[in-house]
Parts: structure tokens; sequence; C-alpha cells
């Protein structure tokens, strides 16, 4: 009997991972640019550290995490985000007396318990960064310049930037009490969930997804409105060191995030191609969190943007996933030729080149039809007569040609390549 993998738990497979794997490394390469050093994050933490900073009454926890008893009695989860073991890492190891500002970038699996559907799995991977030790609106203008990048960096085209600020302990309370005053006033209008907002985490009243609610939205108060100066101000330079770089903010006044931990600055980064979830990444200022976590009193601004998304968006623009081919299949025909076969193979593989090599009890039609599958543009047969006289044959795939003896059995990877070039040049001005 077949075993099926668990629902919102996917592969994936050679090819789209051909896509992740690049994904991965042009992340790399423009994190280290902006001065990011990786961190690699467990994969299961105390359920208490995502209780404390998501946030209680917020979906993620209340509902979504794989939280379990370990055998010791322990309350662990498999993690929902990173942001939160970020910290946890950071003040475990004290990273703060080392270097008073940290930038960290990981990668890895999240888990959620949503309902599966286009672009939302159970089990999705994010690419995510933090920075700890800077609350100035310089490092929030630098972290979105840093997303801004990274998108052109992936080619994503249609990327948009939505920002907000979310005020701080200072402000927030007052644009609650707007809120509420506001909720209160359409409670007849509002969603059984949005009622029940109202009482726990009112400003997730401006996140809901019910048609109905969505229209009222418009009628709401603004964060903005509620700012006070230092916030107002805050934000106003982030925008305006952005505009400064070219890098283009949309205004999103109603935006608020899924997790509770954000303060000022939140931002959200949406792209055509996904359908409903057109969320690819998402982040913000959290400058309380550190220290509810038991660190010191630093300012943190990070952002997560999910692989799946990313992935499902680039292939919605016509965007391959890079090529895995190898440049040579090796077709040895009969017993003596295979471990010539394999010898060549091993030579031209050290040279650093991607090579198939088929096993000799085949005919040359199979061999060349699994070539043809592999993609790679010259097979080198190597029969009984190649054996003989110590060459081989190549067959060129694209300009539909055998090169006999271009080079001898003992070649190396530089000279058939020149032969295999001298070939097609002579051809083409033939
Ligand atoms: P988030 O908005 O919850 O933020 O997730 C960031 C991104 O992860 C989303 O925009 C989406 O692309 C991807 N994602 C989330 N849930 C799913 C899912 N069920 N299936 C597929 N993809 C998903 C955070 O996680 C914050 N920790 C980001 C952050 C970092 N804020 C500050 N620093």
């Amino acid at each position: 009997m077949k075993i099926p993998s668990v629902k919102g738990f996917h592969d994936v497979l050679p090819g789209e991972s051909a896509r992740w794997s690049r994904l991965e490394a042009t992340a790399r390469e423009v994190f280290l640019r902006y001065n990011f050093a990786e961190v690699r994050l467990p994969i299961v933490e105390r359920a208490e550290l995502f209780r404390r900073s998501v946030g209680e009454t917020t979906d993620i926890v209340e509902k979504e995490m794989y939280a379990f008893e370990d055998r010791d009695g322990t309350e662990v989860t498999l993690r929902p985000e990173g942001t939160a073991s970020a910290v946890r890492s950071y003040v475990e190891h004290t990273m703060q007396a080392a270097e008073p500002v940290t930038k960290l970038f990981y990668f890895g699996p999240m888990f959620r318990r949503e309902r599966p559907q286009r672009g939302r799995l159970r089990q999705f991977s994010q690419i995510g960064v933090e920075v700890f030790g800077r609350d100035d609106p310089g490092i929030d203008a630098e972290v979105l310049l840093l997303m801004s990048d990274l998108l052109r960096a992936f080619e994503i085209e249609s990327g948009e930037i939505g920002v907000n600020t979310l005020g701080c302990s200072e402000c927030r309370p007052g644009f609650r009490s707007a809120l509420v005053a506001w909720g209160e006033s359409k409670r007849d209008a509002i969603c059984g969930d949005c009622q029940r907002r109202l009482e726990q985490n009112p400003l997730r009243l401006l996140d809901c997804k019910q048609p109905g609610c969505e229209a009222l939205r418009e009628t709401a108060p603004k964060m903005l409105d509620h700012t006070c100066l230092a916030c107002g101000e805050h934000f106003a330079r982030v925008r305006q060191l952005c505009e400064f770089q070219g890098v283009e903010l949309a205004l999103r006044p109603y935006m608020v995030r899924g997790l509770d931990y954000y303060c000022r600055t939140a931002f959200e980064v949406t792209a055509q191609g996904l359908g409903s979830q057109n969320a690819i990444g998402g982040g913000g200022r959290y400058d309380g969190l550190v220290r509810s976590l038991g660190g010191p009193a630093v300012g943190g601004i990070g952002f997560a943007l999910g692989v799946e998304r990313l992935a499902l968006v680039l292939e919605a623009q016509g965007v391959e996933p890079p090529s895995t081919t190898p440049e040579f299949f090796v077709a040895p025909l009969g017993s003596a030729a295979e471990e010539h076969a394999f010898a060549l193979a091993h030579r031209l593989r050290s040279a650093g080149t991607g090579v198939e090599v088929d096993a000799g009890g085949k005919s040359l039609k199979s061999q060349m039809r699994r070539a043809g599958k592999t993609g790679a543009p010259y097979v080198i047969i190597l029969g009984e007569d190649e054996v003989a006289q110590q060459t081989i044959t190549v067959r060129d795939m694209e300009a539909r040609a055998d090169r006999r003896n271009v080079v001898g059995l003992d070649t190396n990877l530089e000279d058939l390549r020149a032969a295999l070039q001298a070939a097609r040049s002579t051809e083409e001005q033939a």
C-alpha cells in the first residue's frame, strides 16, 4: 500500500528545487552585500516563545501551531515563523556583546496548520532577515531597500511594497480606543469574528477578509492620523529615505500584520500570479520584543519572504527554473567500452562539468533516447571501433552532426570543448 504525504506538506521535486536553490543563492549574495550573516535556527522551540511574541490571540498561536508535549513534559512546537527564534537566539547568545548592531538572515521551513490552498501550505519555507540594535528610520529604509533589491535580483516584476505605521506604546492605546469606538458603532454590521476581535485584539478588525467587513473598513480610523509626534516623524523619514533612492512604497493605511509584536513601520509585499494569497513577504519593526523575551532594550526590524509563493510568481511570469542539464551524456556500447566510459566521465566531472553516463548493456537507440531526455547538448558514443582506435565519437545534438575521431579517448575537458567548438565553426563557415 502506498503511503501518501500529509495534507499541506509538499515535496519540492527536482527541477523546481533548482529554482529554490537559485533563490537562496541569490538571496545569500544580496544579504552579504548588506553585511548580514546567516544563522541556522532550530525547527523545534518552546511553545511559550511564540505565545509571548506572536501573541496569544493571533490565529497562528490560537489555531495553527503544531505544539505538543515532549516526552519530558516540555511544551514544544514546530516553529510557525522565524523572528521569535532569531530573538531567542540573539538573547541566548548575548550577541549584542560582540557587536551592537546584529544583522542576521535565515532560510528554512516554518509550520502553520492553515487550510491549504494555492500558495498556502502547512509546511512552507521562508527567507528572512532580522536587525537588532538600531531603531532609527535609516535602518528601516535600509531594510526596505534590501527588500526591493532582493525582488529585483529574483526578477520578480510585479512586486509592490505596501507600508503602514502601527504606532508605539505611546500612541497605539489612543488609536485602539478610536478603533473600538468605531467597531462598537458598527457592531451589528461586522462579522462574528470581528465582534470577538473587538474585545480581544481590535487592531485585527482592519484585517478581516469578509466582504462586508472589508467594505466597512473605509470608514475606520487610520493609525497614521493617531501617531505621536515621534512615530509620525519616524514614518515620514523612512518614506523619504526610500523615495530618495527611487524605491516606491505604496501607503496602505489599513494594513495590519497577523503577528502582534510589530510597532511603527510595517510592510507587506504583494505580487501578481498568486490569486488571493498575494502576499509574498512581510515584515516590520518590533521594538519591545527583545526586551520582553529577556534581552536588552534594543530595537528590531526584519522581514520574511515565502519561497513557495516566490516560485509561483516566477512561474506565472514564465521564468524557467535554472537548468541542471549535464553537458555530456556518455553512451558506451558493450562491456569493454563501459570501463572507458566510466573513466572518461570521471575525468570530465573532476574537471568541473556535468556528465551522465549510461550502462553499456543497452542499444545505441535506447541510450540516445535517454540522452535526449537529459537534454545534454553532446552525446559521447563509445563503441567497439572507438575503443579499438582509442578515440571517441561525439554527437552534437544541436548541430545534429556526428564528430568522429575529434579527440583521443584519453582527452581532457579543455581539448574536447575546443575540438567541438572548432568543428562547429568549420561547419558554419562551410
Ligand atoms: P508573515 O507575514 O507571517 O511574517 O510571513 C511572511 C511570508 O511567509 C508571507 O508573506 C508568505 O509569503 C509566507 N507564508 C506565511 N504563511 C504561509 C503559508 N501558510 N504558506 C505559504 N507561505 C506562507 C512572518 O512570518 C514574520 N516573521 C516576518 C518578519 C520577520 N517580521 C519581522 N521579521
